[in-house]
């Protein structure tokens, strides 16, 4: 009998992880590299939310908390969601995981039949179809394609709900696009959702703050009151507050959805760090005032990236609206050669030869869903960035037909 479960067959490990591990391993080893895989800010976690973590930790908060959350935290996410996005989600309708990541996986195992289908835009956040997958759901792909922004036509979304969907996720800004939905192209797609009263959105606000050139962010239960009660508003304090290794991620929703999701907790990991909530309430309560100083960086940086590499022969990018990612197009370089004979027939070839001729690790797009396109995050030091698109240029310039 085979050890490993035939659950586990259905998914794969974390690509964004791998790449940022390969690139870790061969710095450690002594090679130039220069990661561009990690989906975390290079910034640091704020003082004030550090100091709260140590005066936790003095104080004595170090025991098991209530599982989905402490009253503190949940109460901060509450003032939050109704501070800044006119939500009012009690704190009963609240739950906190470890990551936001964790509480995607909790709602889509609490929720998800066999035969269940979730809708998922593409390009996607890696992690999607694989949660659905392990929860015993079918993924279903639309296509957002870079004529439209890599972003959801109603039309096709539309077309992609049918009788058995019960989650449609969306995911604005973008993570690997940088697409974010203006407040005219979202209530398109509300209304879409409005028509279809057994399905429910999951929408994951995590980039909720890394907006770029005034920018207005919007979230779908803001637009449209009444899908509220069919409606998970996932957040999380890793992207904005730089707090990726602390571990918070939450959301607001029904309060018999947010029980389950509770109840899966429960079984598995219990509470998130008591530590990392007491530095989360610190966050969700101080203020943003660290944050247009650390964007206006972030802005300079996508369009140093986005300037660079459309000087690369055979690379196409886009300019996104936030994130800290682009997702440029390598469709010309595609059949071409390395100087060392090598055909690149993918753009996960792409990227492994850039990795192994120039030092520059970037994530290749068949992990997210749209191809022949790769991932950059752009959450590195400036001279960084340059140095690696200066690489990118060379690599492209030397390819031969
Ligand atoms: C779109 C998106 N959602 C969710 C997450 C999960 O973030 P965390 O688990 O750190 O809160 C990430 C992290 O990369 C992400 O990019």
């Amino acid at each position: 009998m085979p050890i490993l479960s035939s659950s586990l067959a259905r998914i794969k490990p974390s690509p964004t992880i791998a790449v940022t591990n390969l690139a870790r391993e061969l710095q450690a080893q002594g090679r130039d590299v220069i990661g561009l895989g990690a989906g975390e800010p290079d910034f640091d976690t704020p003082e004030h939310v550090k100091e709260a973590a140590i005066a936790a930790i003095r104080g004595g908060q170090t025991k098991y908390t209530a599982v989905d959350g402490t009253p503190a935290l949940k109460q901060a996410i509450a003032a939050k969601f109704e501070r800044e996005n006119g939500i009012g989600y009690r704190t009963d309708e609240i739950t906190v995981g470890t990551g936001g990541k964790q509480v995607l996986y909790n709602a889509l195992m609490a929720t998800l039949e066999p035969g269940d289908e979730v809708v998922i835009p593409a390009p996607y956040w890696v992690s999607y179809p694989d949660m659905v997958l392990l929860a015993g759901g079918t993924p279903v792909f639309v296509a957002c394609p870079e004529q439209t922004g890599f972003k959801l036509r109603p039309e096709d979304l539309d077309e992609a709900i049918g009788p058995r969907t019960k989650w449609v996720i969306l995911n604005s800004p973008n993570n690997p696009t940088g697409a974010a939905y203006s407040e005219a192209e979202l209530r398109e797609l509300t209304e879409v959702l409005l028509r279809h009263p057994h399905v429910w959105l999951m929408t994951d606000d995590m980039y909720e703050h890394l907006v770029y050139d005034g920018f207005r962010f919007t979230t779908p239960v803001q637009l449209a009151p009444t899908l509220k009660d069919r409606t998970l508003t996932v957040n999380g304090v890793s992207k904005a507050y730089a707090m990726t290794g602390w571990r918070i991620g939450y959301a607001g929703g029904p309060k018999e959805l947010i029980r389950g999701m509770g109840i899966i907790q429960s079984q598995s990991t219990s509470n998130p760090s008591s530590i990392s909530q007491a530095a989360a309430v610190a966050a969700l309560n101080g203020d943003l005032s660290f944050l247009p100083e650390r964007n206006a960086v972030y802005r300079e940086r996508r369009d140093l990236v986005v300037e660079l590499l459309n000087r690369a022969p055979g690379i196409r990018c886009h300019r996104p609206e936030g994130a800290f990612y682009v997702y440029p197009s390598c469709a010309g370089a595609i059949g071409r050669r390395t100087p060392k004979g090598a055909v690149l027939e993918t753009s996960a070839d792409f990227a492994a030869k850039l990795l192994e001729d120039e030092g520059v690790a970037v994530v290749h797009g068949t992990a997210f869903g749209l191809d022949p396109y790769f991932r950059i995050s752009y959450a590195t030091s400036t001279a960084q960035l340059e140095e690696a698109c200066h690489r990118i240029i060379r690599f492209c310039e030397r390819l031969e037909d």
